[in-house]
């Protein structure tokens, strides 16, 4: 316990063509969000925060949500405006945080849209953070070939996959260093990066540490993701 926690969920869920939020869309009988703040309880990591009036775990929501709000507060978690991109989003609640004064164990940043990842996701980066790493992200092998090509789509040869991993949420690190990062971070708006570990790697010197991450931690992001989503659901109601 004694972790804070930044779920992103102010995306749009373009890709997912909904046309709502996407962590207002439903697995099962419950949102996106509801089964991604269910499992960070479950998971224990927020237990034992004590140190700060509100909840240990901060939920960024599109400008002008209610609906997410909503289901942020009936959980227990905060609810804070997130930012043109996710990189954005994080830096909004990691300010909100910040002005509480809180100090926690450590920081885990978590995608609203793996909202079935398990609880043994979870455990596994909060015992690395706990055992020393200040950086801390699960990974699987990647299965595919992997090729590079040029602008006109002729390959440029294979890739060895052996040595590449993709790379999900939860993400941990040391406060101090997300932090820093962060701010770092901020007085370079030109550098782009599609997670917060890229921040620990492109601002500070310290080396980002890999767990195994989970199948079941799929981001949901295309319509297939949603079936997968379902059925893994599904399978473990029953
Ligand atoms: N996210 C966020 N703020 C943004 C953009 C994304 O908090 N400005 C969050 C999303 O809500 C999601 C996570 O970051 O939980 C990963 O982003 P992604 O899967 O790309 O979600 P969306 O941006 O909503 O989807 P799309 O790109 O298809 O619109
Ligand atoms: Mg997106």
């Amino acid at each position: 316990g004694g972790f804070a926690v930044v779920v992103v969920a102010a995306g749009s869920g373009t890709r997912l063509g909904q046309g709502i939020p996407k962590a207002l869309v439903r697995v099962g009988d419950r949102t996106i969000l509801e089964h991604c703040l269910t499992g960070i309880t479950t998971s224990g990591v927020t237990a034992d925060d004590g140190d700060w009036d509100e909840g240990p775990v901060v939920v960024t929501v599109p400008a002008g949500d209610t609906g997410l709000t909503d289901v942020a507060r009936s959980q227990g978690a905060v609810a804070v405006t997130g930012g043109a991109d996710r990189a954005d989003s994080v830096r909004n609640a990691l300010e909100h945080l910040r002005a509480l004064g809180c100090r926690p164990r450590g920081v885990l940043v978590h995608d609203a849209a793996r909202c079935l990842a398990p609880t043994e996701v979870f455990a596994r980066v909060a015992r690395a953070l706990v055992d020393g790493q200040e950086a801390v992200i699960p990974v699987l092998p990647v299965v595919d070939t992997i090729r590079a090509v040029d602008g006109t789509g002729a390959c440029q040869g294979v890739v060895d996959r052996s040595g590449l991993r993709a790379v999900q949420t939860p993400q941990g690190f040391d406060w101090d260093l997300l932090l820093a990062v962060n701010d770092a971070a901020a007085d370079h708006p030109e550098v782009s990066v599609t997670d917060d570990a890229s921040l620990v790697e492109k601002f500070s010197d310290r080396t980002v540490h890999t767990v195994a991450g989970d199948d079941a931690a799929l981001k949901i992001t295309r319509p297939l993701d949603l079936v997968l989503a379902e059925a893994l659901l599904a399978r473990t109601l029953n």
